[in-house]
């Protein structure tokens, strides 16, 4: 088990490593009455073990990740009699986490709250870090809060049930944490390649522990999101448009994005055409997607509509070399020459 503490501003999360999820109860904290939050496919899996606790089950896929669902839990958590000596415990995939985590935040001001994170996707980036919200009006992450879990237990022994286009999906995120920061984790993952889309349990606990590190040290520096943790966004500005877009999951969503973004840094930001190859290479043998049906001028407006609510400039992620990413104020304006 490898066990690390994220200090995020006075609050302190702790994050393990290849915890079984059957060791919860050295997690919880004594005397609160816990709730748990999940989906069906983790009740048809692992529901024996949660039987025990009351249950709040909702919808899966991302068209549950809205206030509907927000209102759902929290009217359940009323019947439960829940209030601020509850503890909340979300177990499940990046969905659950968000919309969990953001019900945690703000019922009566604020539940604490813990993750059983059970995607390859959420151990290694959605569950770690403190964000958490819904969707709302069409946009992605619109509503939400930053606010810790006390505890995200990433089992690696979980993912052997994650279907294989949702564990393919969790590179996704590693590929973006190796690109913009560890040129090493990217040589590992090159050279285990097999392994890890066999599920070797080893190498996938190397990559999640790898990951969650670059993550905490990122939102250790930047919880908020001012400045540097906007690297986390390497391939997202893209790849949330075509998420909208054309409604296929976010690592698939992210890896598209990635080549975008990637394609801009050659004549952007020097990223060398060698390793522009080596990214989708790399990409494509994992079975992610590096194109899309959508139109540019699709995925541009649709981007240009997301970010204008926010600013006047898009904050662009973009690769120096593999290992290492530049962030680039570009104003709205020039973007929509392009379109
Ligand atoms: N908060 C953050 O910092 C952050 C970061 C990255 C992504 N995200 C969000 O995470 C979401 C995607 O999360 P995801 O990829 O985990 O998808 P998901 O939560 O939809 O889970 C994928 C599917 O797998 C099922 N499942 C989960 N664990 C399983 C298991 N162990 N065995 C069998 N089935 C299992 C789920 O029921 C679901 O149907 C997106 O909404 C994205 O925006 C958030
Ligand atoms: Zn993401």
């Amino acid at each position: 088990m490898y066990s690390l503490t994220i200090h995020a501003g006075s609050v302190e999360s702790q994050v393990a490593v290849g915890e079984s999820y059957r060791h919860l109860s050295k997690y919880l904290p004594a005397g609160r009455q816990v709730i748990v939050i999940t989906d069906a496919s983790i009740l048809k899996h692992y529901g024996d073990f949660f039987s025990a606790w009351p249950i709040i089950e909702i919808g899966m896929g991302e068209k549950n990740k809205t206030l509907d669902t927000l209102a759902h839990i929290c009217n359940r958590l009323l019947e439960y009699n829940a209030d601020r000596n509850s503890f909340i415990l979300a177990v499940g995939g990046g969905i659950v986490c968000d919309v969990a985590g953001f019900a945690a935040s703000v019922y009566m001001r604020g539940v604490p709250f813990g993750f059983i994170s059970t995607t390859l996707l959420s151990q290694v980036d959605a569950s770690v870090g403190g964000k958490n919200g819904v969707n709302f009006g069409g946009y992605k992450n619109m509503i939400g809060t930053f606010r810790q879990p006390q505890f995200v237990l990433c089992d690696t022994a979980m993912i052997k049930t994650l279907p294989e286009r949702e564990f393919i999906s969790g590179f996704a995120e590693i590929v973006k944490a190796a690109a913009i920061c560890d040129a090493g984790l990217f040589g590992y993952l090159e050279r285990n390649i097999d392994q890890a889309i066999a599920r070797n349990r080893e190498v996938i606990r190397h990559l999640v522990v790898k990951s969650i590190k670059i993550k905490a040290a990122i939102v250790e520096q930047d919880e908020r999101e001012k400045g540097e943790r906007r690297i986390l966004n390497f391939g997202h500005t893209f790849g949330h448009a075509v998420e909208a877009l054309t409604g296929i999951t976010h690592g698939e969503a992210v890896s598209v994005g990635m080549m975008m973004a990637a394609r801009r840094s050659v004549a952007g930001s020097g990223f060398p055409e060698s390793q522009l190859e080596r990214l989708e290479h790399l990409l494509t043998k994992l079975g992610l997607p590096v194109t899309t049906e959508a139109r540019p001028e699709d995925i541009l407006r649709t981007l240009l509509k997301d970010k204008k609510r926010e600013s006047d400039a898009i904050y662009m992620v973009l690769l120096h070399e593999i290992g290492k990413a530049v962030i680039c104020k570009t104003p709205i304006e020039e973007l929509e020459n392009e379109g």
